[in-house]
């Protein structure tokens, strides 16, 4: 981290997890337990009908929430989506686009893409995703891989908005595997991200954006992870299903930095 230049974000990633009475309670609890004065941004990112229950619960608090998806249309014959401009009237202020589970289902850089200028336009801050399976980075294309993904997911979003958007690095075969990437390997490629958005947007700006770490990041290897220069926060799954968990890792993320 390096909160002299840049936000620190700490993002938990529900996934399809929780009913809308038990995002309710989890508020309940992760508010009772939430940690008081310096602290870093936080987001929770939920299903959708999950939206207007974890809005209501954190209106008085610093947590933004935000949603896993959006449509890259502003309306129309869409069955089933959801327009950015609908995740910002429901409340959000966030969202995750081209989580690799999703681009597992079939979405495309190109998607992304569009999905990421939609979610712009509409005023919500994108966590875009990016990462590399075991096989990628066993032959040795991570870098290459991610510097495609990142210039496909940013093609088009102008100077002035790259400090609205997070980038997320998840390498595959880190997520819900417990098998988490080394601080030194997540570390290496967050800083290689930096370089990218470096290459496009300049040093200022590069040095301003927030990158965080995903892949089974918990409240044990929080810490080592955060601690690290060029990973800003984390983006969180199964850990942030659990309100004790979550604290720790938000607790982790307010250590001292350099
Ligand atoms: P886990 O923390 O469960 O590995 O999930 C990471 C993730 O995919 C967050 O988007």
């Amino acid at each position: 981290m390096n909160r002299k230049y840049r936000k620190t974000l700490i993002a938990g990633n529900w996934k399809m997890n929780k009913t809308p009475s038990e995002t309710k309670d989890f508020m309940v609890n992760f508010k009772a337990i939430m940690p008081k004065g310096r602290w870093c941004d936080i987001a929770l990112c939920v299903p959708a009908v999950d939206i207007p229950a974890a809005v209501r619960a954190m209106r008085e608090t610093r947590v933004g929430i935000g949603a896993e998806n959006c449509n890259a249309n502003p309306s129309g014959a869409y069955t089933g989506e959801i327009a950015a401009n609908m995740l910002v009237d429901a409340g959000c202020k966030y969202v995750i686009l081209g989580h690799s589970e999703r681009r597992a289902m079939g979405e495309t850089d190109k998607e992304v893409n569009a999905k990421v200028l939609a979610a712009i336009e509409a005023g919500l801050i994108p966590i875009v995703c990016c990462g590399e399976s075991l096989e990628q980075r066993e032959s040795g294309v991570t870098d290459e891989w991610i510097t495609m993904q990142i210039k496909l997911a940013l093609q088009g979003v102008p100077e002035e908005k790259i400090r609205r958007l997070v980038i997320a690095y998840e390498p595959i075969w880190a997520i819900g595997t417990g098998r988490t990437a080394t601080p030194e390997q997540a570390e290496a490629v967050c800083e290689h991200i930096r370089t990218v958005v470096r290459k496009l947007y300049g040093s200022k700006n590069a040095r301003a954006t927030t990158i965080l770490y995903g892949g089974s990041m918990n409240d044990k290897n929080a810490y080592e992870l955060l601690a690290q220069p060029d990973i800003d926060g984390g983006l969180i799954g199964g850990a942030s299903l659990v309100p004790e968990k979550f604290v720790k890792i938000i607790e982790a993320a307010n250590q001292p930095t350099a």
